[in-house]
């Protein structure tokens, strides 16, 4: 799909396709809608008021063929109430707009933002180009009349050229959420840990550095607690190293991203039911953010050092897999009791954390994994739970999770719940129950990142929608998690 920025014609919006104009709570008609209703004789204004449109967040109005128009349709787009035009408003607009004609049969969808300030244009585009994503490579049969017609979204606003040089930072963040969606939304026999780590290392054409490491390397490290996990699979265990250096000093202490990526996690020994375990193919959606992160901060040239380390295996039970009760002993010495190795994800973080902080020393480490789904059940989809050691970090998490709709909430990390983790014959063992199943595996995670700044997001409530509840994030692997860290390196890291 093609973005273009166009000057608006107030007297003549659109020559062909789609046209998109934005309604206010109450049916008020904004500058563009009153454009198009006066050239179209007031029966956009009859029509908003002829039904139950009201201009409500999530509502759409189509006016076939007008008279009047060259334009073959009229999108109507409820703004919901806020008290003023906002990038946020101008987002949902492009989104919903894209996803009401993406398969009309409208080539072209202009977006009348007429008024609007060139970011504000610039988020519509933004928005439009979120919702266009889609996963189809593996579709050959597909109705024609199914598949989406839109091919160019062209954004009219005042002064096209501030709005597209507004937009090329949000492109390079597009990128990376659709990075992260390729990823998540492969299946496990095409993107294994080794495929994973391929498809990272081609990212050094962004001018990221990255280096592999395969088993003997972990081995050598002293990670037996991520080479357990792997031990049954047939799929050699990597872990990628992806270094950004963007900051005016390349050796200035970096901020650091961790992410879970278990390839596929049937279970283990301890092997899930058959029941949804195919959505296991998504349990490397921690990773998938990290280097669709990676990817969108190299894509803007991002003024910091970000390092992002991804814990690649799959979690399979053949005759070489770890069993129930067996002790490893991780990178920073300690051991663990794995009372069920469906509890894989702690222990690949384990190492992948000690050896970013041991490595690269950084400000901060935040791991992202969808590690419990006892996350799901505390807090539904629409918030990813955060549980950190550090106030600061925690607050600059929860205001990037608000700008960008994709909200956090924090979680406690209490003491007293140690002793469900610990273990008679280790220092730690891997599951401590059912009561606050997300908090165990997060105090268990502590164990390994030191006096370090930390925060975790437990991210099996957000990584995969379905259905979707938003239009920047259709149906399936979400992306979650890219927004928001870019929004924090953005706001809290760069100069
Ligand atoms: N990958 C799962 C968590 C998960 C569940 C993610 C549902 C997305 C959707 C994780 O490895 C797991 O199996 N966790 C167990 C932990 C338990 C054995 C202590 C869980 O949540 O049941
Ligand atoms: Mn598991
Ligand atoms: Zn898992």
């Amino acid at each position: 799909m093609k973005i273009e920025f166009v000057k608006a014609d107030r007297a003549k919006p659109a020559s062909t396709g789609a046209v998109a104009v934005l309604v206010l709570e109450g049916g008020q008609l904004t500058l563009a809608a009153q454009d198009v209703d006066k050239l179209i004789g007031g029966a956009l204004s009859r029509a908003v008021g002829a039904g139950r449109f009201t201009g409500a967040k999530g509502q759409s109005l189509e006016l076939i063929a007008p008279a009047g128009m060259e334009a073959a349709r009229i999108t109507v787009i409820g703004a919901g109430s806020a008290p003023e035009f906002s990038g946020d408003i101008a987002e949902s607009f492009g989104a919903a707009a894209f996803a009401a004609v993406k398969t009309s049969g409208a080539d072209t969808l202009t977006v009348l933002l007429p008024g609007a300030k060139p970011e504000e244009a610039a988020r519509a585009a933004f928005g439009a180009r979120l919702a266009s994503y889609r996963f189809d490579k593996y579709r050959t049969t597909e109705k024609p009349e199914k598949k989406p017609s839109v091919k160019t979204v062209r954004i009219a606003c005042d002064a096209p050229s501030a709005a597209q040089t507004a937009y090329g930072p949000l492109d390079a963040v597009a990128d990376g959420v659709f990075f992260t969606r390729d990823l998540v939304s492969e299946p496990a026999n095409v993107l294994y840990p080794e495929e994973f780590a391929r498809r990272v290392k081609a990212l050094e054409t962004l001018g990221l550095e990255v280096e592999i490491l395969g088993e003997k390397d972990m081995a050598k490290l002293g990670m037996g607690s991520l080479l357990g996990v792997g031990q049954g699979s047939v799929r050699e265990s990597q872990l990628a190293v992806i270094q950004w250096k963007g900051a005016a000093d390349p050796k200035a202490q970096p901020i650091a991203f961790v992410g879970k990526g278990v390839c596929f996690d049937s279970g283990g020994i301890s092997i899930k039911g058959a029941d949804g375990m195919e959505d296991m193919k998504w349990d490397m959606g921690g990773a998938g953010a990290v280097a669709g992160l990676m990817c969108a901060l190299a894509g803007r040239k991002a003024k910091a050092n970000v390092v992002g380390i991804l814990g690649l295996v799959e979690n399979m039970p053949d005759g070489a897999a770890q069993r129930p009760g067996d002790v490893v002993k991780s990178m920073n010495g300690k051991t663990i009791e794995v009372i069920n190795t469906d509890a894989e994800g702690r222990l690949v973080l384990a190492d992948a954390l000690h050896y970013c902080n041991d490595r690269f020393k950084p400000k901060f480490m935040v791991d992202l994994a969808t590690l419990t789904g006892a996350i799901i059940i505390s807090l539904g989809h629409d918030f990813g739970g955060l549980f950190s050691n550090n106030d600061e970090l925690s607050g600059n998490l929860l205001a990037a999770g608000l700008g960008e709709g994709e909200a956090l909430w924090r979680m406690p990390l209490p003491a007293a719940y140690e002793k469900q983790i610990e273990s008679a014959i280790a220092d730690l063992k891997n599951t401590g129950g059912r009561p606050g199943g997300s908090i165990t595996a997060a105090l268990f995670l502590q164990h390994f990142v030191g006096e370090t700044p930390w925060a975790h997001l437990d991210i099996a409530s957000t990584a995969w929608r379905k259905p979707s509840t938003n239009a920047t994030v259709p149906d399936g692997a979400s992306g979650y998690g890219v927004r928001l860290l870019n929004r924090l390196v953005a706001d809290c890291y760069e100069g």
